[in-house]
């Protein structure tokens, strides 16, 4: 097969956010405990946190993480985390049915995204709680000093507020499972109050409402629409939700699931439109894309893990998934989507980073290990940056079910203004090769820098703490710069990054 792409300097989408490439990291499972934080593991540092996890998460540059969920916010007494940990309380989480020690809490947790090199991204209880608890947490992270709850910040050991910048105005409150489940009205109208309280505080935060959890709910998108109603001048961003599964069996269709990912996309992209007309508002609302992934492995084993105890354990194993070559083609599949569509979608958040539907897993006491989903992040968040590219893709398709039609060939491509350099995205779906041409115009005379290549002969491949590297990027053979023309061959199932970079351009390290 062949396929011909255009790529040219002057088609511009958007500038990328680079929060495109943010993570997440929920008190559930083994994320935060024996995740990041295993207090006695020979890596672990004087509070607890394991050197090798924050090494493989800072590799990522990751800049923010959403935290501290997910459902479990739902029902969180933030106060709980805070203070000396011998005096914290053991909680019930009625979200997982497991106990909580909270000997992590919001001191810890900033204090690790530091060392990863991130920003906290917050998501309060509006499940359970509401504005003022809301607002008592504001206070107590950003306010300097001199107030009840700062002063008690500065108690408990931490003298510069945590300047935290970008709030979620709770979880998932469509979902009948969350914990203080609301209709889109008593929603729309508990989130703009409270995004009035926390502005009050400080008109610069960021603040993003709850959307869809997925696009199969049967309150989307009048949801978005009716939350929007309440909440367009508040808010910044609406976030949205949706895991991916192959529990069909079906690859052709389950690598074309990026499409539907696009449509949804495009669907809330409208609902935010016609508010904004509706509302004759020149302000802006863009997407918060919060929660993303391959979620579907680990089904059966969480059932047996929360039905076959009685008791409530402690950050029992949840959501282990583990992955296998053809989920890391979906999230590089994902990922170009979210390239394409970074003129709305301006966050994402990986869900989750550590243990739980993650790419970086840890034994307790032993390694911590990459899965195969880790490298397509790795990849997109490094190289990723810059202005995303309006590209011509001419490129067989095949039918991908109730999809539609899906082209086999799926790139996306990113040029770093300041260097000159493009960096392309690239998945061939499909099951034979792919003999590729791209059209390099407006970029002057641009060489190959790098090539990387993710593929596997089998698509079922998983890596584990025994076999960590059994899938892991190789360098790419056989792509070649003529003139104006970049030629290449994708094999069958495969993944690639092809760094191109201008005569004078100085080399960032790989
Ligand atoms: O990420 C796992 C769970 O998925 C989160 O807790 C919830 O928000 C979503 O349903």
């Amino acid at each position: 097969m062949q396929a011909k792409v255009t790529v040219h300097a002057g088609y511009l989408i958007s500038e990328i956010d680079p929060r495109l490439y943010g993570s997440f990291i929920e008190h559930l499972g083994r994320a935060i405990y024996t995740g990041v934080y295993e207090p006695g593991h020979p890596t672990a540092d004087a509070s607890g946190m394991r050197g090798d996890v924050v090494a493989l998460a800072r590799a990522l540059n990751v800049p923010i993480v959403r935290y501290p969920g997910g459902n479990f916010v739902s029902a969180y007494n933030w106060e709980d985390g805070v203070g000396p940990k011998e005096r914290r309380p053991s909680r019930l989480d009625l979200a997982w049915h497991t106990r909580e020690t909270n000997e992590v809490g919001i001191h810890e947790f900033a204090d690790w995204c530091g060392a990863i090199g991130a920003e906290v991204m917050y998501a309060v209880n509006l499940g359970s709680r509401g504005l003022n608890e809301a607002r008592n947490f504001l206070e107590y992270a950003n306010h300097p000093r001199g107030s009840y709850w700062s002063d008690l910040r500065i108690k408990n050991g931490r003298v510069e507020p945590f300047n935290i910048k970008l709030w979620c105005l709770g979880n998932e409150m469509d979902g009948p499972w969350q914990i203080g489940h609301k209709s889109a009205d008593d929603y729309g109208r508990l989130a703009c109050e409270t995004a009035k309280a926390l502005r009050a505080f400080d008109k610069s935060l960021e603040l993003v409402v709850c959307g869809s959890s997925n696009a199969k709910m049967p309150t989307y998108p009048q949801w978005e629409a009716t939350v929007l109603d309440h909440t367009y001048d508040v808010v910044d961003y609406i976030s949205l939700h949706m895991y991916f599964n192959n529990r069909a069996e079906d690859v052709a269709r389950y690598l074309a699931a990026n499409i539907e990912l696009d449509r949804y996309i495009q669907s809330i992209a409208g609902v935010i439109e016609f508010i904004k007309a509706k509302k004759h508002s020149h302000k802006n609302v863009y997407i918060s894309f919060d929660e993303w992934n391959v979620w579907y492995h680990s089904e059966e084993q969480d059932k047996k893990t929360l039905n076959g105890n009685n008791g409530w354990p402690s950050s029992p194993p949840l959501l282990e998934e583990s992955y296998n070559f053809e989920d890391a083609l979906q999230v590089g599949l994902i990922l170009n989507t979210f390239i394409r569509r970074s003129n709305v979608v301006k966050i994402a958040c990986l869900a989750q980073l550590v243990n739980v539907i993650a790419p970086i897993m840890t034994v307790p006491g032993g390694p911590a290990w990459r899965q195969t989903i880790y490298y397509p992040f790795f990849f997109a968040s490094r190289f990723g940056r810059g202005q995303a590219l309006d590209l011509r893709v001419d490129s067989p398709s095949y039918a991908a079910g109730e999809i539609g039609e899906a082209s086999c060939l799926d790139v996306a491509a990113v040029h770093d203004a300041a260097s000159g350099g493009v960096t392309l995205f690239v998945v061939n779906r499909s099951s034979e090769p792919i003999a590729t041409t791209f059209s390099l115009e407006g970029f002057g005379a641009l060489s190959l820098a790098d090539h990387q290549t993710l593929v596997h002969p089998d698509l079922k491949a998983v890596n584990s703490a025994e076999a960590p590297d059994n899938v892991a990027p190789k360098a790419g053979a056989g792509a070649q710069i003529r003139g104006d023309a970049l030629s290449a061959t994708f094999a069958a199932y495969s993944y690639h990054v092809i760094r191109l970079e201008t005569a004078n351009a100085v080399r960032r390290p790989k």
